[in-house]
């Protein structure tokens, strides 16, 4: 989350699109309108009902009994979705109902605030942490519909206590203790994903060292032309692992890119969305894969995603893991490099697909 000289960046007038649609609800500024060819084909709602059509689900009590039949055919299923989607959602995961409830309520009651009181906490030009939009680089570079609230949350160096919220009541234990909870549920995740590649249990935590943990609270106004605009730009993430949370009663927003169609996903009481980033894609050297997803608005309602980014620690080096990379039937497919420098330059480049991993990318 390293910042970028502030001085070097014009981003031109961002509007807060909360404030924006109180005093003009039927108005989209031109700085949000998007071109047709960026907002893509939608598989129909009515087809996402198809089990086809749906990020596979994965039973994480089934995972909790090694080694038992039921448990490798969860496994099975996991190296599956991250293969074929990149994206799952878990179930029973074991996190109390509490911890997820009082986040949301915590971050629903920041966004409610009055402007004045969030811009206490600014995300500057060219950082990632803060109230704001983050990936504004130009004056003339497109907004997305949505305010969002970003902060590092550990290790503790990463944190600016700064922008820890004295508002609303109760918001920095909250996130405290989700953070725990997320992070073990990680660390979990990650112990079957090395068993779903053949790897020891141990492999990936060991590799990481201190991992770094960062969370993103997105809300989506209602937007009164939702065709014209896109909540979330396309992006992968930079991160090992991505956790997200949707409100209660959430509308579908999130889509994933699938055969170039955009799959919308839909929610699951008590569900997690669990994806895939760079960083796995990297490491299995293409095996799993960080599949580029984005956020749509909707006409009626607003929406609230709590996400949560796992990553190594800045200073671990990353490679494709040589047990999966074979000079002949399965060449390296990316470089070496060090996942600070690779933080870095996601954060100092605007949301373009899969446009960051061009970094690690070793073309032929
Ligand atoms: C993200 C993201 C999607 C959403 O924050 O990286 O992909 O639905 N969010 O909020
Ligand atoms: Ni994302």
């Amino acid at each position: 989350m390293a910042p970028l000289p502030i001085s070097s960046i014009r981003v031109g007038k961002i509007d807060d699109v909360q404030e924006l649609i109180k005093s003009k609800p039927n108005k989209v500024p031109e700085r949000f309108i998007r071109e047709e060819y960026e907002r893509g084909v939608v598989v129909s709602s009515l087809k996402t009902h198809h089990l086809h059509h749906q990020i596979p689900v994965i039973d994480l009590s089934k995972l909790s009994k090694p080694y038992t039949d039921d448990f490798f055919f969860e496994i099975l299923k996991l190296s599956q979705a991250c293969e074929d989607w990149g994206f799952f959602q878990v179930i029973n995961h074991g996190i109390e109902v509490e911890v997820v409830e009082d986040i949301e309520k915590v971050a629903t009651e920041f966004f409610d605030m009055p402007l004045e009181e969030k811009k206490k906490y600014p995300m500057e030009p060219g950082t990632v942490q803060g109230y704001g939009q983050a990936f504004i680089f130009s004056e003339d570079q497109k907004l997305d519909w949505c305010n969002m609230f970003a902060l590092g949350v550990h290790p503790p160096q990463i944190r600016n206590p700064k922008l820890w919220p004295s508002k609303p009541a109760g918001f920095s234990e909250n996130l405290e203790d989700y953070s725990k909870e997320i992070r073990k549920l990680c660390k979990r995740l990650l112990k079957y994903i090395a068993i779903s590649l053949g790897l020891k249990e141990e492999r990936f935590e060991k590799m990481f060292g201190e991992a770094v943990q960062a969370v993103r609270m997105n809300y989506y106004p209602p937007c009164s032309s939702p065709d014209l605009v896109l909540g979330l730009s396309p992006h992968s993430d930079g991160s090992a692992l991505t956790v997200l949370q949707q409100s209660k009663n959430s509308c579908v927003g999130l889509q994933v890119l699938k055969d170039n169609t955009w799959v919308p996903v839909l929610p699951l009481p008590n569900g997690l969305v669990i994806n895939i980033g760079d960083t796995i894609e990297v490491l299995t050297n293409g095996k799993y894969k960080s599949v580029e997803h984005r956020a749509v608005t909707n006409r009626e309602k607003e929406r609230l995603t709590i996400v949560t980014f796992y990553a190594p620690n800045y200073e671990v080096e990353i490679e494709p893991m040589s047990e999966l990379v074979d000079d002949e039937t399965n060449p390296c497919k990316y470089r070496s490099y060090n996942h600070g420098d690779y933080s870095y330059h996601y954060v100092s480049n605007k949301l373009q697909g899969k446009k960051s991993l061009d970094f690690a990318k070793i073309l032929n």
